[in-house]
């Protein structure tokens, strides 16, 4: 007899999550909702986020797998799909420490480290290859995107975005609604609703005024 399998639907595009979301076993994806079809050559569109409410009627047991990037626009969708769908997805060859905590909505891809002691809030994407070294707080929202590494007992507000491959160093603090770009190392705090980028990293408005 086979094990039965949570339903689910996946909330906009991201191939590299649909490849990951194919392998599990556990899980069976009806489709995703976007803006738009996409036209992605195996998983079925499913309509605009207009159309869920009618669908969910229909699906009252539905898993929402939150897919999104842009924290803001995250923290919007995950109001309007209900918090009560939000499923966590964990890559196989994921890592995470038994003594980590992921609230709800979690996505961490292939390749994750999540160490011990480390705090996410919900609706988190790890992307692929991203890192937390232990004692790290995630809040709420926030996207980590690939082969970023947060060193030991780093403190990410809630609707923060951390580029790709970005490294930020031991007990730093990064504010609310922080975009960290791609490639920077963060050296010291960072306040909240900045764009920072660089090695060091540094405030867009401080960069454009040195040149
Ligand atoms: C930092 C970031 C948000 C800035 O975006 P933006 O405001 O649209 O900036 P622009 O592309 O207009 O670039 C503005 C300037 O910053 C520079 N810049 C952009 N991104 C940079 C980065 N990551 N590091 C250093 N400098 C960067 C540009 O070269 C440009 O410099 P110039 O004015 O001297 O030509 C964006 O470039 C970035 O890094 N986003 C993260 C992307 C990512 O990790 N994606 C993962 C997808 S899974």
């Amino acid at each position: 007899m086979s094990a039965m399998k949570t339903k689910a639907v996946c909330i906009s595009v991201d191939k590299d999550a649909f490849d990951t979301l194919s392998h599990l076993e556990y899980i069976s994806i009806l489709g995703y909702f976007d803006l738009l079809d996409r036209k992605h050559q195996t998983l079925r569109y499913l309509g605009t986020d207009q159309q869920w409410k009618e669908f969910s009627l229909r699906h009252p047991d539905i898993g929402v797998i939150m897919l999104v990037d842009p924290p803001e626009i995250k923290s919007k969708l995950v109001a309007h799909y209900g918090e009560q769908h939000l499923l966590t997805v964990i890559a196989p060859d994921a890592y995470v420490a038994h003594s980590a905590v992921l609230q709800d909505g979690a996505i961490v891809q292939r390749g994750v480290k999540i160490m011990p002691d480390v705090k996410i809030g919900k609706a988190v994407k790890f992307n692929i290859n991203a890192v937390a070294h232990h004692d790290c707080v995630v809040g709420d929202f926030c996207t980590l995107a690939p082969g970023c590494i947060l060193l030991g007992n780093v403190e990410i507000g809630s609707g923060s975005y951390i580029g790709a491959g970005s490294i930020v160093l031991p007990r730093i603090r990064i504010g609310k609604n922080v975009m960290v770009g791609a490639g920077s190392v963060v050296t010291k705090d960072i306040a909240d609703n900045l764009t920072v980028m660089g090695v060091p990293a540094r405030a867009s408005s401080i960069l454009a005024s040195d040149s």
